[in-house]
């Protein structure tokens, strides 16, 4: 099982959206794929109408509380499967702290090993923080993808972000790969435009794909349905397909 991090320390830059259609894109590919929501907002699990309290989710895998294998809601897509997040992370990163067991960041690592076999893939939706659930998820990962919103506060958020991966890098795990930032929400517009030629000269890898901004990105979300599923020819729903298969060629 590959452990694909989508993460920035920015808010509202497309993390969700990515890891869900990206979660759906490697599926297309027939790929074994497991979404994990890493956020106490739920947002991921929200999407497939499985936020609750009344299962066990990342939280309770971050505290020893469940097993991977009892945290594991499918999704209406066979081979798709979710684990699911809410409010209780907040505690679960309080617990981390306290353990005097596990290594503090190795706790999600841990916790995967078991389910590693049953996965091509695991597409973690990281909050936008620099959390202990999210230096677990740096911990646990093999790639990190960082989804940027071309704006004027864009690229304080990156290099935040890359600086946090280059510390779990030299301490906690060596074999995590930045494979790029991805322009998402991109409109073409001359900000875009500059924005994303900056992006491109800069020393920051960057995805060839960009995710075109589309008003059915939001409506998919109410749906709860991924873009390629709610409006197949939409823009998005391309640039979806185009970045699984970037990526499954970078890892080739
Ligand atoms: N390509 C797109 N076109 C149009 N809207 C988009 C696109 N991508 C994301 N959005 C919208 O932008 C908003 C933020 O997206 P999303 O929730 O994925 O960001 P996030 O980085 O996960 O946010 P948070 O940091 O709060 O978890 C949402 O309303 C989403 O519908
Ligand atoms: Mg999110």
């Amino acid at each position: 099982m590959r452990v694909i991090n989508i993460a920035n320390l920015k808010g509202g830059v497309g993390k969700t959206v990515t890891a869900v259609n990206l979660a759906y894109s490697l599926w297309r590919e027939e790929r074994k794929v497991l979404l994990i929501d890493n956020d106490k907002q739920g947002n991921s699990s929200k999407f497939f109408g499985k936020h609750s309290y009344e299962r066990p989710g990342t939280a309770e895998l971050l505290t020893g509380a469940a097993r991977a294998a009892e945290a594991i809601c499918p999704t209406e897509y066979k081979g798709l499967d979710i684990i699911p997040a809410n409010m209780n992370l907040l505690a679960a990163n309080k617990a981390i702290l306290l353990d005097e067991e596990t290594p503090q960041q190795e706790h999600l690592k841990q916790a995967l090993a078991p389910i590693a076999k049953l996965y091509d893939f695991c597409i973690i939706d990281n909050s936008p923080d620099a959390s202990m659930s999210v230096i677990n998820a740096l911990t646990a990962g093999d790639d990190l993808i960082i989804p940027v919103k071309i704006d004027r506060f864009t690229f304080d958020g990156v290099e935040i972000m890359l600086d946090y991966a280059r510390q779990v890098r030299e301490n906690y795990n060596p074999k995590l790969n930045f494979r790029g930032c991805l322009i998402t929400s991109y409109r073409g517009n001359e900000v875009n435009k500059t924005g994303a030629a900056f992006l491109q000269n800069s020393e920051y890898d960057l995805f060839q794909t960009r995710i075109y901004w589309t008003p059915k990105i939001d409506e998919s979300t109410f749906a709860g349905k991924p873009i390629r599923e709610y409006s197949p020819h939409s823009w998005a729903a391309r640039n979806y397909r185009e970045l699984a298969a970037e990526y499954l060629e970078m890892i080739a």
